[in-house]
């Protein structure tokens, strides 16, 4: 999708849009032109704009149009809408949002389906008019902003027998090629040597080789030249290529979309890529441990120790809630840095959804200001979250009785599931600050979002403006 800041040469296939109608959303044709007439709600809101953009080009779609053209005046104070004033945003953010929301809406995954003689149908080109430098220089932002996202919904797309540990591995070594990411692979015998028995344990039943993902971005003052400032964010993404339940073996019904187990792998590839290409002046590290959670002859089993690398023991009650231990390894490792901050995204439980449908992931911490910092630019971003409690009382349900912590509750209730997940990271990363999205409620899109089925690639655009906004 190109988009230009100029009149279309040729009016065949553009969809003009209007939006300062009354009407209701009606595509109207005079003269051999398309018009798109816009109802553009009253009490219009952050949220209702995301998807009002995201209509036009569902609708444009629908029109069979394959460009849009509209004047970004008809949105903006200088046009006399002053459509963000009415929910407190400045032209120029409209104007990343605009940029954003288009592409993010024409994104479908067609890479495994034959192309029809027409072609798949997407938004080609975007005309926008009447515009500034300033508010060009926002679309355009806002469009690198969802190539990322989109990328990330790609990875996560991805069918699972084509998505191995070495090939996310991979993907991400060609997310950031030509940029000044430095990408590390550690192999099965790398990470022995680091005592990451946690990973190693989780991905001992899969033929495909378990990875440890690390990419850093020095972007900032080294912490050593700044002092105290500057002290890297690390982000910590769950990369379970396929979650089968290992031993504990998921239901058929539950099989399906386990291939985007490394959704929170895949925004952490892309965020980086995002922050690096944006040149962002930040230190940012990304962890993504990486598995394939298998039943074979040598899974681990239910009831085994797993000595973690932070030499806490891990009581397997269930081979299914596989994220967690791998996570483990991951947030000790990340302490190696000596974080400002360290934020971990993992579809992690069903019990998530559960809890909050599938409109929102699941936040936790114990830092208030952080919450509220992460639950505004969350908002914002269009990645919506909901916090939860990780209070030290639910710590009691995961004491084990042979090792250390359970990996589950230990008597197995199926009440709170979310939260001892969480409580259990939360004892591989005490002492440092510490945030944990459960973005299993927000995996996968919802009719009526305006986006295609499949991946949502959350929550690259929230930890993107967190890190553009962090001090
Ligand atoms: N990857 C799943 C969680 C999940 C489920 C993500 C559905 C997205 C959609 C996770 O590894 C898992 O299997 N969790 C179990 C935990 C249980 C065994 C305590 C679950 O939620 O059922
Ligand atoms: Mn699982
Ligand atoms: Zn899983």
């Amino acid at each position: 999708m190109k988009i230009n800041f100029k009149k279309p040469t040729n009016t065949k296939d553009v969809l003009f849009v209007n939006i300062n109608s009354k009407n209701n959303d009606e595509v109207i044709r005079e003269n051999g032109v398309k018009t798109l007439y816009l109802k553009c709600d009253e009490k219009m809101t952050l949220r209702k704009f995301f998807l009002l953009v995201r209509k036009m080009v569902v609708t444009a779609k629908g029109a069979k149009a394959s460009q849009i053209a509209f004047n970004f005046s008809d949105f903006s104070s200088k046009g006399g809408s002053a459509l963000g004033s009415k929910f407190g945003i400045t032209d120029e953010e409209l104007a990343e949002i605009i940029g954003t929301q288009l592409d993010f809406a024409n994104y479908e995954f067609n890479e495994y389906k034959t192309k029809p003689k027409e072609g798949f149908g997407e938004i080609k080109g975007i005309f926008i008019l009447d515009t500034t430098k300033e508010i060009e220089k926002n679309i355009l932002k806002g469009d690198v902003i969802a190539k990322e996202v989109n990328k990330t919904r790609s990875l996560s797309n991805t069918p699972g027998g084509d998505m191995t540990p070495k090939i996310l591995a991979q993907k991400a070594k060609e997310a950031v090629f030509h940029l000044p990411v430095k990408v590390t692979i550690l192999g099965e015998k790398e990470m022995k040597k680091e005592k990451m028995l946690a990973i190693l344990s989780v991905g001992r039943g899969s033929d495909e080789e378990s990875k440890f993902i690390i990419m850093e971005y020095w972007g900032g003052d080294l912490p050593a030249q700044a002092g105290k400032k500057n002290k890297p964010i690390v982000l910590v993404g769950k990369g379970v290529t396929f979650d089968t339940g290992g031993i504990n073996l998921k239901p058929s019904s539950s099989l399906l979309g386990m291939n985007m187990d490394m959704s929170g792998g895949a925004s952490v590839i892309h965020t980086i890529a995002l922050v690096a290409k944006m040149k962002l002046k930040k230190n940012i590290i990304g962890l993504i441990p990486s598995v394939e959670n298998m039943p074979s002859g040598k899974s681990y089993r239910p009831g085994d120790v797993v000595f973690s690398m932070s030499g806490k023991t891990i009581e397997i009650l269930n081979t299914d809630a596989e994220g967690r231990v791998i996570l483990a390894d991951a947030l000790t490792y990340a302490q190696k840095y000596k974080p400002e901050v360290v934020i971990d995204i993992a579809t992690l439980t069903g019990a998530a959804c559960v809890a909050l449908g599938e409109r929102a992931s699941a936040i936790f911490t114990e830092d208030d200001e952080l919450s509220k910092t992460f639950e505004d630019v969350s908002e914002r971003a269009g990645d919506y979250v909901w916090r939860l409690p990780l209070w030290e009382e639910y710590e009691n349900e995961i004491k084990g009785s042979l090792g250390d912590w359970t990996n589950i509750h230990n008597k197995d209730s199926r009440y709170g599931g979310a939260i001892y997940a969480a409580s259990f990271l939360h004892q591989f990363i005490k002492g440092t600050k510490w945030l944990h999205i459960d973005m299993a409620p927000r995996m996968v899109s919802i009719s009526g979002e305006n986006l295609s089925v499949g991946a949502l690639g959350t929550p690259v655009r929230a930890l993107f403006k967190f890190i553009e906004e962090s001090k």
